[in-house]
């Protein structure tokens, strides 16, 4: 088991396209080690997502999972995913609240679709495709986002509705006070 660093905001991992996994890496030790790692990265720093760039690995992986223990929150089963893109992202859009592991205790109001269909590999190297929405369609969108250098500040279309987590909590839930804080991705 080992907790890795998070890259933080001003890195240059974070603004690299990450390269896809060769099929030949998977199933290897080196590449288990760092999927184990980041699931290990993940869970221990309270996220629902992680990206390999964000661990300074500049490769196209991602891990997902929520454990659905906070009220409203919906559970999402540990996904591992390599090389994952988009067949299908919906017109519909919907804004709602994003931290990330790598951007300190900022929290943002984020458009995203709310459906998507993902291809990707999974970690033994089958092809699986995800339809998903809601919070997991969002997450996905965020953590593919970080494959392709882009952080969730990139996609808000108005910086106003930033905050960090304290004045998040405070100012922010207001009137929707029992929705849950957004765990960082
Ligand atoms: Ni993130």
């Amino acid at each position: 088991m080992a907790i890795l660093k998070v890259a933080q905001l001003g890195h240059p991992v974070l603004r690299h396209p990450a390269a896809p996994v060769p099929k030949e890496l998977i199933g290897g030790p080196e590449l288990e080690q760092l999927i184990e790692d980041m699931i290990d990265t993940v869970r221990e720093y309270d996220g629902v997502g992680l990206a390999a760039p964000q661990v300074h690995a500049s490769v196209q992986l991602v891990v997902i999972e929520c454990r659905g223990d906070k009220p409203g929150r919906e559970a999402i089963p540990l996904t591992v995913l390599l090389n994952p893109r988009f067949v299908e992202t919906s017109k519909e859009v919907a804004s709602d609240w994003e931290g990330c592991l790598s951007v300190g205790d900022l929290r943002g109001l984020v458009p995203r679709s709310l459906r998507v269909v993902v291809e990707a590999l999974d970690r033994a190297g089958e092809t699986v495709t995800l339809k998903a929405e809601g919070l997991f369609a969002r997450v996905l969108q965020h953590e593919i986002d970080h494959l392709h250098g882009v952080i969730f500040l990139d996609r808000m279309e108005d910086l106003r509705p930033l905050a960090f987590a304290r004045e998040f909590s405070r100012y922010w839930l207001g009137p929707k006070a029992d929705e849950p804080e957004p765990e960082p991705e």
